[in-house]
C-alpha cells in the first residue's frame, strides 16, 4: 500500500545530444510541477559530458527535484564510438541496458528514497525495451518521442509493413500528412540498407507502443495538427513540446539561467562577444547538429558560398569535422577571417536568440528546427540524413519558415551557386522578409502552447495530475 504524495519518474534518455536535450527540458518542467525526477542515461554519455566540461558533479541539472543516475550501454568508456558498428552497439546496448535498467529500478525501489519509489518510466522511443522493464516491475510507462509526429507516423507505417521497402512508389500519401516524394522520406527508407543499425532502431520504436500508458511527443498541436489527430486515434498521444529551456519561451524567466549540457567544449563568451558588435539580422548562423555532417565536397561548396556571399557568418564545425574544411590558403583569407567565425561548438540557443542573427543554415535536426521555430529564426535547410530530410520538407513547404537548398543530381551536392542564391533570397529579398514574418508567427504559437492553458501545458498538467493520483 503506497503512502506517498509525490510522484517519481525515471526519465531514460538515449545517450546522444539531440535526445538528451529535450528530455532534460521536459524533466525540468515536470520537476517544476512537483514531480521527482531521476534522470538516467548511459554512463558513457555522463562521463564524456563531465570530462569535456570540467564538471565533476551532477549540479548541471539545476534543480533540486532532479538527480541523475546511469545505466550501461556496454561501452562505458566511449559509447557508440567504441563499438565496431552501430548494429553491434545496438545489440550490446539493448542487452546490457535492459539488465542495468532493471538493476537500477530495483535499487531505487528498495533504496533510501524517502519512501518515494519509481511510479513511471519515461523512456526515449529509441529504447522500447525500457517499457518491458517498467511493466516487469508493474509500473507505468510513457514513451517520449524526440522526433516530429510526421516522422513517427512514417516509421510506424514501416513497422506495420504499410510502406513496402525498398521504396517502389514515387509519391507517398500517409494519413494526416502532405504527400511526400520518395526522396522526402527519412534517409533510412529512401536509402534503404544504408545504416541497418539505425534502421532497426527507428522502425522498432513503436513495436510495443500498445502497452504504453502515454505517448509523449516533443511537438505541439498547432504545428502538426492533422497528423497528431490521426495518431491520437491509435495511441494515447500527448504533445508536450517544444522542449526548450523556458527562459527562451518566457521573458519573465530570463533569470532561470539554463544553458543545457553538452558533450562538447563550448566557449559561450567568445561566441556572444563576436555577435555583440554585428548589426541586427546580419549574421548567418550555420550548424549541422551533434552527429552528422556534410561531405568534404559539400563542406567546400558551403565554405565558398559563405565567403562569396559577403555576409557575416558563424559556423559550427565540430572538431571531428574540421578536416573537411577547404585546404590551402582558404582558411587564412583575410576577407574570410573578417566576416566569419568558425567554432567547434556554440551555445546554440543563445546564438539563435541574439539580435545579430538573420538566418540559420541548418541540417534540420528536430531540436534545431524547434529551436529556430521557437525563436522566430528563418532557416535555410540543408538536411544530411535521417528525419532531417522530412523535417526540411515541412520547414519549407508546410510551415513556410525556410528555404531549402537543392542538391545537384549529377554531382550529389548542393553547389555553391545554389546555396548562394538561397542566402541572397533569405538575407536580401522580399521573400526572405515574408519567411521571417512567418517564423515570428510560429514563435508566438510555440510560446502559447507552453504558456499556462496552452495545448502542451494542458497535456503536461493532465499527465502530472494522473501521476499524482497514481502515486497517492
Ligand atoms: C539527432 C538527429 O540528427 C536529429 O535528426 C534528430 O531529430 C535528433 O537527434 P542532432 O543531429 O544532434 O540530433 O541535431 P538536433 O536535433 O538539432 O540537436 C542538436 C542539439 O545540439 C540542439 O539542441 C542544439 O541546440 C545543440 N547544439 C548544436 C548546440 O548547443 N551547439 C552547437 O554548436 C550545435
Amino acid at each position: 500500500m503506497k503512502t506517498k504524495d509525490v510522484a517519481r519518474c525515471l526519465v531514460l534518455a538515449y545517450p546522444a545530444q539531440g535526445h538528451i536535450n529535450p528530455m532534460i527540458q521536459f524533466s525540468k518542467r515536470l520537476a517544476h510541477k512537483g514531480i521527482n525526477i531521476t534522470l538516467v542515461t548511459a554512463l558513457s554519455f555522463w562521463n564524456q559530458t563531465k570530462t569535456n566540461n570540467n564538471n565533476n558533479d551532477n549540479n548541471f541539472l539545476f534543480s533540486p527535484n532532479i538527480h541523475s543516475e546511469s545505466i550501461s550501454d556496454g561501452y562505458d568508456d566511449g559509447g557508440h564510438l567504441a563499438a565496431s558498428s552501430i548494429e553491434i552497439y545496438k545489440d550490446t546496448f539493448w542487452k546490457v541496458g535492459r539488465k542495468t535498467l532493471s538493476d537500477l529500478i530495483r535499487k531505487l525501489m528498495v533504496g533510501n528514497y524517502n519512501n518515494n519509489p519509481v511510479d513511471c518510466v519515461i523512456y526515449d522511443s529509441f529504447m522500447p525495451w525500457a517499457l518491458d522493464v517498467a511493466k516487469e516491475f508493474g509500473i507505468l510507462g510513457a514513451v517520449f518521442c524526440t522526433q516530429p509526429c510526421a516522422v513517427n507516423n512514417i516509421y510506424f507505417h514501416v513497422h506495420k509493413n504499410l510502406i513496402e521497402l525498398p521504396l517502389s512508389e514515387s509519391e507517398y500519401s500517409l494519413p494526416g500528412m502532405v504527400k511526400l516524394l520518395a526522396h522526402e522520406l527519412p534517409s533510412f527508407l529512401y536509402e534503404y540498407g544504408s545504416y541497418p543499425g539505425y534502421f532497426d532502431i527507428v522502425t522498432g520504436q513503436f513495436s510495443n507502443v500498445h502497452k504504453a500508458d502515454w505517448v509523449l511527443a516533443n511537438t505541439f498541436y498547432e504545428l502538426e495538427q492533422e497528423v497528431i489527430e490521426w495518431l491520437s486515434k491509435i495511441w494515447p498521444l500527448n504533445t508536450i513540446g517544444p522542449c526548450i529551456p523556458s527562459m527562451y519561451l518566457d521573458e519573465r524567466l530570463q533569470e532561470d539561467k539554463d544553458y543545457g549540457i553538452s558533450i562538447h567544449n563550448q566557449n559561450i563568451d567568445a561566441c556572444i562577444k563576436w555577435l555583440n558588435d554585428k548589426p541586427k539580422s546580419s549574421v548567418i548562423y550555420v550548424s549541422f547538429g551533434s552527429m552528422a555532417g556534410p561531405t568534404e565536397k559539400q563542406t567546400e561548396e558551403l565554405a565558398y558560398a559563405l565567403k562569396i556571399s559577403n555576409h557575416y557568418f558563424m559556423w559550427v564545425v565540430r572538431a571531428s569535422e574540421q578536416n573537411k574544411l577547404p585546404k590551402g590558403t582558404f582558411m587564412e583569407d583575410s576577407a574570410l577571417l573578417e566576416k566569419g567565425l568558425i567554432v567547434t561548438w556554440c551555445p546554440q540557443l543563445q546564438v539563435l536568440t541574439h539580435d545579430a542573427v538573420g538566418c540559420f543554415i541548418s541540417h534540420c535536426g528536430w531540436n534545431s528546427t524547434l529551436e529556430a521555430l521557437c525563436l522566430g529564426v528563418p532557416m535555410i535547410a540543408m538536411p544530411v540524413w535521417s528525419d532531417q530530410i522530412t523535417n526540411a520538407k515541412y520547414v519549407k513547404d508546410v510551415w513556410n519558415m525556410g528555404l531549402k537548398v537543392v542538391v545537384d543530381e549529377v554531382e550529389g551536392v548542393a553547389k555553391r551557386e545554389t546555396i548562394l542564391d538561397c542566402i541572397k533570397e533569405m538575407m536580401e529579398s522580399e521573400k526572405g522578409n515574408e519567411i521571417r514574418e512567418n517564423a515570428m508567427k510560429w514563435k508566438n504559437l510555440a510560446k502559447d502552447s507552453v504558456d499556462e492553458g496552452g495545448s502542451s501545458d494542458k497535456n503536461i498538467e493532465e499527465f502530472v495530475s494522473k501521476l499524482a493520483q497514481y502515486a497517492a
